[in-house]
């Protein structure tokens, strides 16, 4: 592919260029995004050590999700937070790794951002070496600054989102941002340690490829089979890494549908609505795909609680509105 873009546009330059676009800008969004950054930057590299460091397996805790807390899960939570302390920016965290709401730092009554975060997703392969990474989104708050942060700030639609992106940890690290001015991705140079635009203006390509975990396909409702089957039928490939950034950059990249439907076992699917849905639905539909949680589109979702779980269609506008319509029927 020819290359589309300036050689050595770092992060940082990117972000600049776009502040130049929103003229009423602060460049506290630009604050934040760099403090993302530097969370990546120092997880991606204790992840690349991990088996050498001691990091590898479980602390022995569980999570307000039932799930036992990987040493790097722990980790990454720690590093997100204290990434986005002492900024200003942030007044709110909400994170898979922690039960309530954090307010971080203190200064933390004046920051006009939340931001919710997986800092971990894909656990279950961090001891073999699989591809994992963190997943981010951001709401500009609702409160008024200068007061504690409220649930309000965070427990409203994903078309509130103001941006969402992840750092995905694996035979490189990049940063895929997703704000007004579309989705770009970034990848970090370690001999510099610098984010540098790779992926300019990502938009989601056809592909003929399905993502799931068909052992639970006994366990689907009717439609969802159909849709598999089909795609069987038309010649699909079946890629399912078992991290849902994973599976979700290969479909941003690459085109297709990856699908984690309900079941009898988890009747509102397993994946959670504010740090997994959000984000990546509004990944998705800023490259021009579409997300859905069987039903409607993700982003139309009011959740309730902070750990909402959901059932997640998502990838090429097309196929997800097909496996969709037959999950309906
Ligand atoms: P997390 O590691 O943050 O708990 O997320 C794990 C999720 C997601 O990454 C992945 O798509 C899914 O769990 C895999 O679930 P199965 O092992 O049931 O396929
Ligand atoms: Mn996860
Ligand atoms: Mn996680």
């Amino acid at each position: 592919m020819e290359r589309q873009f300036e050689e050595g546009v770092t992060l940082d330059r990117f972000l600049m260029d776009t502040l130049a676009d929103h003229p009423e800008a602060t460049g506290t969004f630009v604050n934040l995004c760099q403090s993302i950054a530097l969370a990546g930057k120092m997880i991606s590299s204790r992840v690349n050590r991990a088996g050498l460091a001691g990091m590898l397996g479980a602390t022995g805790e569980v999570n307000i999700q039932g799930e036992f807390v990987q040493k790097l899960d722990e980790y990454a939570n720690e590093t997100f937070k204290r990434s986005l302390e002492h900024r200003g920016h942030t007044c709110m965290v909400v994170s898979e790794e922690e039960e309530s709401p954090v307010l971080v730092g203190e200064r933390w009554h004046s920051g006009r951002y939340v931001v919710t975060v997986d800092p971990l997703d894909g656990s279950s392969n961090i001891d073999c070496n699989a591809t994992i990474g963190t997943i981010f989104g951001v709401f500009r708050r609702r409160s008024s600054e200068g007061s504690p942060a409220e649930l309000t700030d965070v427990l409203r639609t994903g078309r509130d989102l103001v941006a969402a992106g992840y750092v995905i940890y694996g035979s490189g690290t990049v940063l895929v941002l997703g704000s007004a001015s579309g989705v770009n991705g970034f990848t970090l140079d370690p001999t510099v340690g610098e984010f540098f635009l790779s992926h300019p203006r990502i938009r989601i390509p056809e592909g003929k490829i399905y993502s799931c975990n068909e052992a639970y396909s006994p366990r689907w409702a009717e439609g969802v089979n159909r849709f598999v089957q089909r795609a069987k039928e038309r010649g699909f490939r079946a890629r399912y890494i078992g991290s849902l950034v994973a599976d979700f950059h290969r479909t941003l990249v690459k085109g297709g549908v990856f699908l984690y439907p309900a079941d009898d076992r988890s009747p509102k699917g397993k994946l959670r609505l504010l740090y997994e849905g959000f984000p990546l639905a509004f990944l998705a539909e800023k490259a021009g795909g579409a997300a859905t949680d069987g039903r409607g589109a993700i982003l139309d979702r009011l959740p309730e609680e902070l750990h909402e779980r959901t059932p997640l269609f998502i990838g090429d506008e097309s196929l997800v509105n097909e496996v969709t319509d037959l999950n309906r029927s």
